[in-house]
């Protein structure tokens, strides 16, 4: 059976990352024999540019009739002053809620090559795998009302609501508990219960699910001590799970400890496996057009999408693997390098993945 694969660029580096991650996946057909369609649209500023729209409706169906979406990036100083709904973050934030996914795992690993890269001393990152698994359709990124208002006194007010129903807390927290199941068994939540009647909602249903899931050890974080936690000692936590902008927020922190924010790929899922998968590090349209991204992010984006949606674990862990080889050669693009090192092109930096994967078909 073939793979139908959704291929949405996007803005600024993109474009540039996705092709390398398009040049994966071919190497995959022609060589490990893994049968794919794919179908590319325009999304973000790319798609109002060319539609007017940044989620066009043909965009939306490609990806609705795929078995999953890998995206590049949206967004960029030349779209900051639209009107919010026609913003390239609209439409990314309508594909997730379009497809119904909610469950953002975000895993941030730091690879033995890169030790040097990270700003935290070795002996606070060295071996550091752990997994964010983010609310990604609700909470205050979608609560109504929202707005700007202006007051009797004449003053503007902004506000936004921060929302979470039982049942969204529910479904990402079985979520969250099925992977660390799959994991080392212990998972963190972390809220705001000293201080939100929406964390202490949050808690009582994590502490529920944990009676089902008596297997894994739930702990309770506040947001503010896991950051703190994050950086002062990373490797306590295993897997995390929060809402949508507290894992916004910790899922940066925690892909800097990594070295660089252009190592980390993520998964978007809704309940039956479907997913959109991309890097988490946005479009950075500072280095846009300049061929010097690192498109690893994307690539390990390509390796979650086969072992998430695809169900070709091994095909996920040949690209791993890969992505490991290149390391262990040497290449570093200019994020990834620590002083001195030669730096690579993000074309370069394919062509190295690519040659691994033929290497070893
Ligand atoms: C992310 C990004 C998005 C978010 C933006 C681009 C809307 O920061 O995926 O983390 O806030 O969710
Ligand atoms: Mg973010």
């Amino acid at each position: 059976m073939s793979h139908k694969i959704a291929i949405l660029p996007g803005d600024g580096i993109g474009p540039e990352i996705i092709a390398e991650a398009c040049r994966v996946l071919e190497v995959l057909r022609s060589e490990y024999g893994l049968s794919i369609e794919t179908e590319r649209a325009d999304v973000g500023g790319a798609a109002y540019d060319a539609h007017g729209h940044p989620l066009p409706e043909p965009t939306l169906r490609v990806a609705r009739e795929a078995d999953a979406v890998l995206l590049g990036a949206v967004g960029g100083t030349k779209w900051e002053t639209l009107e919010r709904a026609l913003r390239p973050e609209k439409g990314l934030l309508a594909l997730r809620t379009e497809l119904t996914l909610f469950s953002n795992l975000r895993p941030a690993i730091l690879y033995p090559q890169l030790v040097a890269a990270s700003t935290l001393r070795p002996e606070i990152v060295n071996g550091l795998d752990l997994m964010i698994v983010r609310e990604l359709t609700g909470g205050i990124y979608f609560g109504q009302p929202r707005g700007i208002r202006i007051l009797e006194d004449g003053q503007r007010q902004g506000f936004n609501t921060l929302v979470y129903s039982e049942s969204e807390i529910e479904r990402i927290g079985r979520s969250a508990f099925e992977i660390a199941r799959k994991r080392s068994m212990r998972l963190c939540s972390v809220d705001k219960a000293n201080v939100l009647e929406v964390s202490e909602l949050w808690r009582s249903v994590m502490t529920g699910l944990a009676a089902e899931y008596h297997d894994v050890e739930l702990s309770h974080m506040y947001v503010d001590n896991a950051a703190m936690q994050l950086v002062r000692n990373p490797k306590q936590f295993d897997v995390m799970v929060t809402g949508n902008m507290f894992g916004d927020i910790l899922s940066d922190a925690a892909a800097m400890l990594t070295g660089s924010i252009g190592m980390l790929p993520s998964a978007s899922l809704d309940s039956h496996g479907k997913g959109m998968y991309e890097p988490i590090h946005g479009s950075a349209p500072d280095i846009a057009g300049q061929g010097i991204a690192n498109p690893l992010a994307t690539i390990l984006s390509v390796s979650m999408m086969l072992r998430y949606s695809l169900n070709e674990a091994t095909l996920a862990d040949h690209i791993d693997a890969a992505v490991g080889t290149v390391l262990d050669n040497g290449l570093r693009t200019a994020d990834i390098a620590s002083a001195g090192m030669h730096t690579v092109s993000t074309r370069a930096m394919g062509d190295a993945v690519v040659d691994a994967l033929r290497a070893k078909s």
